[in-house]
């Protein structure tokens, strides 16, 4: 067998391991799926009618985390349900960043 039989099974083992300790980017979700509608920094836009804006401290003060990850879960209205679309975790991540704006 060749000395250089095990260098496929190595990088193979470097990317499992890679992806296994790939991090949830809260960031990069809000800028791929909410931004269109509730905007860079939070303020909505006109898709994002009836939204509280999400830069405004009292109302992060006012709403829990379980509330939030609850309706970006559900949907309410006319915001779109993302259960089907996102993972519990990749919820949970969007909902820690929102309140970060
Ligand atoms: C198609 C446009 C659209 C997209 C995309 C969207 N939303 Fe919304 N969102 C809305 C609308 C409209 C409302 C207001 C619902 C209502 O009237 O009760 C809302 C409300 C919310 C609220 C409740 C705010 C409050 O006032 O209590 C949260 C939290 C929220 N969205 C988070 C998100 C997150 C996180 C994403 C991305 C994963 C997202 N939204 C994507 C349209 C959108």
């Amino acid at each position: 067998m060749s000395k250089y039989a095990a260098v496929p099974i190595l990088l193979l083992f470097a990317f499992l391991v890679a992806a296994a300790t790939d991090e949830i980017n809260g960031e990069a979700i809000y800028k791929a799926r909410c931004k269109v509608c509730h905007g860079e920094d939070g303020v909505p836009k006109s898709f994002a009618k009836g939204s509280a804006a999400f830069n405004d401290e009292a109302w992060k003060e006012a709403t829990d985390l379980e509330a939030i990850e609850k309706v970006v879960a559900e949907g309410r209205k006319r915001m779109p349900a993302f259960q089907s679309k996102l993972t519990p975790e990749e919820i949970k991540a969007v909902s820690v960043y929102l309140k970060t704006l």
